[in-house]
């Protein structure tokens, strides 16, 4: 399974520093996130995956029928699809439970890990993520750390589809920050300044549980 990623793998610059999986937006690869990366948590080893489903010959990590309407069932398929990826290359590599940092596509597709495998992220921040299943399941995510950053003027997430994702996450028990920015879909240095501090604090507390 393993070999049907292609992946950059950074090893730890620092013992204990938490080890991030880095999930890139649409038309991405595994070398976009590297940087931010490297700049919100300098000492944590990155784990950077492509996306295997290939959208007019952009990578992405599940087909969608048009922009914002998933192909759930392909949702699923491709979320268990990495998240058995996560589990083998912590095994390759020797790392703990990765904390997600996804964009976009990216953020969405970490939303769906997880909901659907709970215990393969021990937290996640989500940048311009929307809720990727209509009729989520009910996992037990008690106190695991999740920050949202989302666009006041992003074209591609309505308001209202971020802060149902934020509910969704909260009735399932994670700790949840959602950070309204004055920005649009793309990244801004306020997106960069809030990871690393979230990091900080989520680093700071007690591991979740291994489920
Ligand atoms: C998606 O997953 O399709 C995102 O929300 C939007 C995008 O990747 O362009």
């Amino acid at each position: 399974m393993t070999g049907e990623f292609i992946y950059r793998f950074e090893p730890a610059k620092e013992a204990g520093a938490p080890p991030l999986l880095l999930l890139h937006g649409t038309g991405g690869d595994e070398n976009d996130l590297l940087e931010l990366g490297a700049m919100v948590s300098p000492g944590s080893a990155l784990l950077s995956p492509r996306g295997r489903v290939l959208e007019n010959g952009m990578p992405r990590f599940f087909r969608r029928s048009s922009e914002g309407v998933f192909d759930e069932d392909d949702v699923r398929r491709r979320a268990f699809e990495l998240a058995d990826f996560v589990e083998e290359t912590r095994r390759r590599h020797g790392i703990d439970r990765p904390i997600a940092l996804g964009y976009s596509n990216g953020a969405n597709i970490a939303a769906a890990v997880m909901l659907l495998r709970p215990g393969t992220l021990a937290g996640a921040a989500l940048l311009r993520a929307m809720a990727p299943l209509s009729d989520p399941p009910h996992p037990d995510l008690s106190g695991v750390p999740v920050l949202i950053t989302s666009g006041k003027a992003d074209p591609i997430v309505p308001a209202s589809n971020s802060a149902s994702l934020a509910a969704m996450l909260r009735e399932v028990g994670a700790d949840v920050s959602h950070q309204l920015l004055p920005a649009g879909h793309q990244l801004s240095r306020a997106d960069l300044v809030l990871v690393r501090d979230w990091l900080k604090r989520a680093d700071a507390r007690e591991p979740a549980e291994e489920r």
